[in-house]
Formats: structure tokens, C-alpha cells, sequence
């Protein structure tokens, strides 16, 4: 397979909860996600956006189109293994996602239960608490940890299965600003490391350190682009009840009162930078 390929490749795929009702959560989806990408994805309540991810790594399986993981398409119960071990999850609430007392202990359950072999367990385990940015907390319990510790032991977990695409479903959203901060940084360390990054936010300003944002719509991807792209289309954003970052919002209203601003100011870095060059 060449290096080209996706990671992951989405092919006109719906799915209903309920094949009886005519809604689908997911309505025609199409995507590709590139090696070493990260990708974010936003939308409103109920729009499909965890129904698309779980399709990611077969959780659930498409009832029309096709899902290829490099090439495999998840509809195989023969590559079910190599799917869930290219593809990881990570989801909204770490207290659900943490089963052992002691941190490295709770690192090495997955490849434990897979069958890892045991000299192997320990390189792997100290390299995800490393990456996932923990390893100083390995001999703690779970418990006493923060919102942002907790989740990125639930990370070192799954980076312990050495996945090709993290899929993050909401992982910041049980968290504090600071404990926030500590799992994008986690992202930013693992992508630096080559691991593509899917992640599904809330939080605009998570969004726009993405190289690409998908926005949802019943079921379906309505923009698609850059952060620069999709935050300069606020009225288009809104309609989709959805909202710009800060800066974003703070440039559209200068724009509004006549002060000029470019439109690819979508960061607070970025806002300071333009409004400096006014001051002067
Ligand atoms: N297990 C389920 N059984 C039946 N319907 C479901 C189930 N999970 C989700 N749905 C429905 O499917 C649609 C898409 O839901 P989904 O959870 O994928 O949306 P979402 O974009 O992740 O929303 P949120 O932002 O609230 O997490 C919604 O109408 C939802 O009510
Ligand atoms: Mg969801």
C-alpha cells in the first residue's frame, strides 16, 4: 500500500439506529483523512458526529457505503483486530475509561489482554505514559488524579496499542481550562510523534489548531477547509449553531465598525499581531 493512501477512508456512508425510522444519524458521508493529519470535527447536538467516529474503528459498521481503514474495510470481521489496534478511541469521560488502581497498571491493560508479549509491555507502557505526557504519575492511583491527568492516562492506554489515528470523541469537554490545555498539548505531542488525530470538539479554539475542520450537519459534512477557511464564515457557522473562536469573533466585529482586519485572523496570537500593527 503506498504511503499515499489514507488513513482512513469514508465512502458515502449512512447509518440508522433504527432501521425501521427513516432518520439517519450519519446521511452520505464521504471523507479521507491523511497520514499525520489533524483533523477536527465540529457540530451541534445530535448532528452525527460520534455515530461517524464509531464507524472509524468498526464499533459500528456502515448500513450502506464503506469505511476503509489503510485499505481495510471495516465490514471484514477478518480485520477487526488490526482495525481497533490501527484505529483508537478515546472518549468524553475518563472515569469510565480507567480500570486499574495504579496508573501503569492501567497503561498496560489493553496490550496485557491482546496478548502483547510481556518483555514488550514495559517499552510500550513507558513510552505511551511518556508521549501522553503522564509518566511522572505512573505509580499514582487514578483516582487522586485531575480531569486532564485522568484523561491522559486514558490516552497512554490506548497510545499503548501503538495506533496509526487517535479518534478523540469529546475528550476535553468533562475538563477544566488548564486540564484542556493538558490533553491539546498531549494531541501536539503525538502528532510531532506521527499519529493522526481525530478529534471531535466542542471548543472552537481546540479547532483551530487542527490543519483541517469538518463541520456536521444532520448527518452530513456541510464546510470543510482550513481553520482560516471555516472561522471566516461566521454567519454560515452560526447558522449551523455553531460559533467562531474569540479572536474570530472580536475580527468580525472591528470589520464591523469599518477597522480593518484580515480574514485569516482566527487566534488570539494572531489577533494581538493585527491589532499591534494598527496601534502603530
Ligand atoms: N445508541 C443510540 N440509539 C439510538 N439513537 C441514537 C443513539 N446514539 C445516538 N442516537 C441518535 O443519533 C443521532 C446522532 O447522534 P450522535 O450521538 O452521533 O450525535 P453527536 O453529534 O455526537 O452529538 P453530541 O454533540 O451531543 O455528542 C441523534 O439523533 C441521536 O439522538
Ligand atoms: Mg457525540
Amino acid at each position: 500500500m503506498s504511503l499515499q493512501e489514507p488513513i482512513l477512508r469514508v465512502q458515502d456512508v449512512r447509518f440508522r439506529y433504527d432501521p425501521e425510522q427513516p432518520k439517519y444519524a450519519v446521511d452520505g458521508v464521504s471523507l479521507n483523512i491523511k497520514r499525520g493529519e489533524f483533523v477536527a470535527v465540529l457540530g451541534a447536538n445530535g448532528c452525527g458526529k460520534s455515530t461517524l467516529a464509531k464507524h472509524f474503528n468498526a464499533i459500528l459498521l456502515p448500513e450502506a457505503g464503506t469505511v476503509l481503514v489503510e485499505g481495510m474495510d471495516t465490514r471484514n470481521e477478518d480485520h477487526l483486530y488490526d482495525v481497533r489496534q490501527k484505529v483508537g478511541m478515546v472518549f468524553q469521560n475518563p472515569d469510565n475509561q480507567i480500570v486499574a488502581t495504579i496508573v501503569e497498571e492501567d497503561v498496560a491493560f489493553a496490550p496485557e489482554n491482546l496478548g502483547v508479549p510481556p518483555e514488550e509491555i514495559r517499552t510500550r507502557i513507558d513510552e505511551a505514559m511518556k508521549l501522553a505526557g503522564i509518566y511522572e504519575k505512573r505509580d499514582a492511583a487514578p483516582y487522586k488524579l485531575s480531569g486532564g491527568q485522568k484523561q491522559r492516562v486514558a490516552i497512554a492506554g490506548v497510545i499503548a496499542m501503538r495506533p496509526d489515528c487517535l479518534v478523540l470523541d469529546e475528550s476535553t469537554a468533562m475538563l477544566d481550562p488548564h486540564g484542556r490545555a493538558q490533553v491539546m498539548n498531549t494531541i501536539h505531542q503525538l502528532r510531532a510523534a506521527g499519529i493522526t488525530i481525530v478529534s471531535i470538539t466542542h471548543y472552537m479554539e481546540e479547532a483551530a489548531q487542527a490543519d483541517r475542520v469538518l463541520v456536521m450537519s444532520r448527518g452530513r459534512i456541510v464546510m470543510e477547509g482550513t481553520p482560516e477557511q471555516v472561522f471566516s464564515q461566521t454567519e454560515k457557522l452560526h447558522s449551523y449553531h455553531l460559533d467562531v473562536p474569540q479572536a474570530a469573533e472580536l475580527r468580525d466585529a472591528l470589520v464591523k465598525v469599518g477597522i480593518p482586519m484580515p480574514e485569516n485572523v482566527i487566534t488570539p496570537e494572531r489577533c494581538a499581531e493585527e491589532l499591534y500593527k494598527l496601534l502603530q
